[in-house]
């Protein structure tokens, strides 16, 4: 079946894009629109065209497989070249959603009519790219620059209603969309809507003031840091109020084609393709269990923020605490954050109400029998939890999955406390639990198919990022964070001070620094894990023992006011006596402090974390590299227009990180190992995946 098919209706001509699911512009769809162009055009009793979308959807976008690859004729540009040289009008009629692409062909067209409920949007910015096919040009002229600024640059859906009110959809169809269009057309024919040529329209370009664009620069500076789109495109939108149409679309294509070739570009789709391949388990073909009601045992920070993330999602949540003063602290934490989120406007009053009604309190464990999944998040402690674990076997119903949320601890050790080890998993949620969307599923060695898809499933629910872990220490994000937070303690001891790393970390763009980072997440909680760590660590490994001075000193971060860095409020001060501290322990080891380059420190860090990525997929904690890219740019800070770890290092050339880790190998030892996985992906032409599978 052709992907347009053309039909008369009297004298106006109907093109509909049939190619689900969601209409994407292949090379079908673009060959079809432009037969129907052309044909309409050239019968001279159709009068007017209209084109819609078959199934669910108008036209909803590009198809992102094409992107960076050379244009297939016709081309997006030569589709609205003919709309806007065609003497007859044409009307888009959109329901479902029509964005980016899609989007820009309804620009094109001379009236656009959409169903109430449809979207509109520009939302390439979010993969690093721009409006391509005219969209900084069109929305200018149709709803004034500074709403064009905030649509294109932000990349977020606009409902039609809104559209209409801005003028960029003309009118909103009552009753059924194809025909509200064929009566829109007969308007159009009839002369009842006159004729017009938007591309020449001046009305809301004219007098703009350039003040508009420097202040929105501004305002957006840090959030743009490192970002090439939309800075392009507030450039393209500022010379579409200076420039004639065809001059301003000409600068668009230009700049689109930049970004198109950019780093951020490739990053930002690389991560798309990545967080879709995280949610499929290639070796689990289980159906999830159904999961309506849900526990959360442990009431503190996690405990809370895991509740409200179900409750958001509408399940129903019991929150088990020991006591009545520990619960009473946590539904006090949900319920001041409900108000925060409904005072900031970003909640509406009923849905955090409905929310909020989701959960109930108690301290009485014999109601744990009802839920279908109960989560653990009590104190960070193996007997402790194991306690609970025997407990929850006790009373769960057959069948409940019981989860635990630890950061360290071995999951399959709290499993074999319970008769039922496969149906225990880790889900380990991020701080703030119900703002954060990764979401690593930890699979025990015992843990069942079913419990894995039923976890898989309800992270969809929840519309968290699932990726699964194996049941390694750390699992993924931490293991990683260790290794490189280890490189960053033994940079101290070598000549950096870490307001030095920590720059260099965010000038990368990361949002925040490694040591401001562990102030904020206080330092006293792993010092007593390492303290127990150390008992068993090798004795020629090198240790740093400048965190656990810091601690000594009763310096645990931001609640101490004193960390790495001194608080005023939250706002990090270097502090002297931290760099004497460093000092004195660089004299005592020995080693000669020297002016460390930014480069060199962000080297060594991001191989440490590319390396121990390595090792984690050779290991199958993880099953593949963009997994650990997901991890990272979710739930550690790095930033997605660089596009993870592993990708990174394979934009970075993986010979050259392979040859970087083995110099590090030689002067620095063990912890340098190199991972044989490194080395055969270097060989592979840098593809982790193809090593790995090669494996
Ligand atoms: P927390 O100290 O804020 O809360 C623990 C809660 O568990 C307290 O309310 C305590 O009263 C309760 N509790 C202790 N023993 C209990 C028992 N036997 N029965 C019922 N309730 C009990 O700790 P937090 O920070 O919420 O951590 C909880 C778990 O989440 C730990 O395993 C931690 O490693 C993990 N985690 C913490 C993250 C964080 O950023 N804080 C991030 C990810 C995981």
């Amino acid at each position: 079946m052709t992907q347009v098919s053309y039909t008369r209706h009297g004298d106006v001509a109907v093109a509909t894009v049939n190619n689900p699911p969601v209409n994407a512009l292949s090379l079908g769809v673009r060959q079809g629109l432009m037969q129907a162009i052309e044909a309409s055009r050239a019968d001279s009793a159709v009068r007017a065209l209209v084109i819609i979308g078959g199934g669910s959807t108008f036209v909803a976008g590009a198809d992102i497989n094409d992107f960076g690859k050379p244009y297939e004729e016709p081309s997006l540009y030569a589709i609205i070249d003919a709309l806007m040289a065609n003497p007859k009008p044409v009307i888009a009629a959109i329901h479902g959603s029509a964005f980016g692409g899609g989007l820009e062909l309804a620009l094109a067209c001379h009236w656009r009519i959409a169903s109430p409920d449809a979207q509109i949007g520009q939302p390439e910015v979010k993969l690093g790219l721009m409006p391509g096919g005219g969209g900084t040009q069109w929305w200018p002229r149709m709803a004034g620059p500074a709403v064009a600024l905030e649509v294109t640059t932000s990349g977020n859906p606009v409902a039609a209603r809104q559209a209409h009110e801005w003028g960029v959809i003309d009118r909103i169809a009552e009753g059924k969309l194809l025909e509200d269009a064929l009566a829109m057309a007969q308007d159009v024919v009839s002369g009842a809507l006159p004729a017009r040529k938007l591309s020449e329209s001046t009305d809301r370009i004219r007098d703009v003031d350039p003040a508009l664009f420097d202040e929105f620069r501004k305002k957006n500076a840090r959030k743009w840091k490192g970002q090439l789109a939309p800075w392009k495109i507030v450039d393209c939108i500022e010379a579409a109020c200076r420039l004639s149409f065809d001059e301003g679309f000409r600068m668009e294509k230009d700049a689109f084609r930049e970004c198109e070739h950019s780093y951020q570009s490739r990053s930002l789709i690389h991560l798309f393709f990545a967080e879709r391949a995280a949610g499929k388990l290639p070796d689990v073909s289980a159906a999830p269990v159904p999961v309506a009601s849900v526990a959360v045992v442990g009431a503190g920070t996690m405990g809370a923020g895991i509740a409200m993330s179900f409750a958001n999602a509408g399940l129903s949540v019991t929150l088990l605490d020991s006591s009545d003063e520990a619960l009473a602290r946590g539904m006090k934490t949900i319920t001041g954050n409900y108000a925060t989120s409904v005072s900031r406007g970003s909640m509406p009053q009923a849905r955090a109400d409905a929310a909020l009604a989701c959960i109930s309190a108690t301290t009485d464990d014999s109601v744990l029998g009802d839920a279908d999944l109960i989560v653990e998040a009590v104190f960070e402690d193996m007997e402790i939890k194991q306690s609970v674990f025997r407990r929850l076997d006790a009373v769960a119903k057959p069948g409940a999955i019981l989860a635990t949320n630890t950061s360290t601890l071995d999951v399959d050790a709290i499993a074999s406390v319970t008769s039922r080890p496969e149906s225990v998993l880790g889900l380990h949620f991020f701080s703030p639990a119900n703002v954060m969307r990764l979401l690593e599923v930890v699979r025990g060695p015992r843990t069942s198919a079913a419990t894995l898809a039923t976890a898989m499933a309800v992270a969809r629910k929840l519309r968290k990022i699932a990726v699964v872990s194996g049941n390694a220490y750390g699992f993924i994000g931490n293991r990683i964070l260790a290794a490189y937070g280890r490189e960053a303690d033994f940079l101290l001891e070598e000549g950096a001070t870490p307001w030095q790393i920590d720059r260099a970390l965010t000038d990368f763009g990361f949002p925040m620094g490694l040591f401001a980072m562990r102030d904020m997440a206080g330092l006293d909680v792993i010092w007593r894990i390492r303290q127990q760590e150390n008992t068993t660590r090798p004795a020629h490994l090198r240790y740093s023992p400048i965190a656990d001075r810091i601690c000594e000193m009763g310096r645990f971060g931001q609640k101490t006011g004193r960390g790495y860095y001194l608080y005023d409020g939250r706002t990090p001060i270097p502090d002297p006596e931290i760099e004497s501290l460093i000092v004195g322990v660089s004299a005592e080891l020995g080693i000669a402090r020297r002016e460390i380059p930014d480069a060199e420190i962000l080297q060594r860090l991001l191989c440490a974390m590319a390396n121990e990525g390595a090792r984690i997929l050779e290991e199958g904690v993880a099953l593949r590299a963009g997994d650990i890219d997901i991890v990272y740019t979710n739930g550690y800070g790095f930033p997605a227009t660089r596009g993870g770890p592993m990708w990174w290092a394979r934009e970075a050339g993986l010979a050259s990180i392979r040859d970087a880790v083995a110099a590090y190998h030689r002067q620095h030892g063990d912890y340098w190992t190199p991972s044989p996985l490194l080395a055969r992906a270097a060989q592979a032409g840098g593809d982790w995946d193809v090593a790995l599978a090669a494996n």
